[in-house]
């Protein structure tokens, strides 16, 4: 047994699933990973998250979403939306998302995740190839004419204080996985390209 000890409890031994990784994709006919989606307030992450959730079910691949608004209702609840706040938001998901895939799923996220270090933790606590970074690329302009929710209408009259893209950062990809310009294409050919690149990367086989 391993013995880990890179937590403040100490004293702890990890145990090994008698289960490999390699045999639940086996099981499942497709791999896992974490497929990451970031954006903007209302760049389409819950959108498409919940689109290709619904094409990969049809095709059925086992996947599931973890969405920021679903999950600062309950594990991430005591959480805001200062910088801090919002690293541990990603670190907490980071570690749900990789339980996920390890159990064999295709993990869809859909946070903003504004801060590069913090996804770049998240990539490093998964294997290799097993985190795609998923860049919705859509002007803050184009978000605030959406304005789903009436949030950058409350941003800019000053009722929302650290509102992503109006008085607080967001931080784009250097070099992600897949861009979809949410402005420009369709919600069919973004799921699309999600899919061609899982094919592309043998992930799915169908
Ligand atoms: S993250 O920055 O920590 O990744 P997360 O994706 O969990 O954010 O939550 C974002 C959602 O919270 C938004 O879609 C919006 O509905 C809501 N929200 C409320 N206040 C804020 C804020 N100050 N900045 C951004 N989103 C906010």
């Amino acid at each position: 047994m391993l013995k880990v000890d890179n937590s403040v409890a100490g004293n702890l031994t990890w145990h090994q699933s008698q289960i490999s990784r390699e045999k639940r994709h086996k099981l499942n006919g497709h791999a896992s990973c974490v497929l990451w989606f970031t954006g903007l307030s209302g760049s389409g992450k819950s959108t498409l998250a919940n689109r290709l959730d619904a094409e990969l079910y049809a095709m059925k691949v086992r996947s599931y979403v973890l969405d920021g608004d679903n999950l600062r209702h309950g594990l991430n609840r005591d959480l805001g939306f200062s910088a801090l706040d919002r690293q541990e938001n990603i670190r907490r998901v980071g570690e749900t998302a990789k339980l996920f895939a390890d159990a064999g799923l295709i993990a869809i996220t859909a946070f903003i995740s504004p801060y590069r270090r913090d996804r770049d933790v998240v990539r490093k606590i998964m294997g290799s190839g097993e985190f795609i970074e998923i860049y919705l690329d859509c002007c803050v302009d184009a978000c605030r004419r959406r304005d789903p929710k009436g949030l950058y209408k409350k941003a800019d009259a000053g009722k929302i204080a650290d509102f992503t893209g109006v008085s607080s950062p967001y931080e784009a990809p250097l070099n992600p996985d897949i861009t979809i310009k949410t402005d420009a294409v369709s919600e069919i050919e973004a799921v699309d390209t999600i899919i061609c690149y899982l094919r592309g990367q043998s992930l799915i086989d169908l």
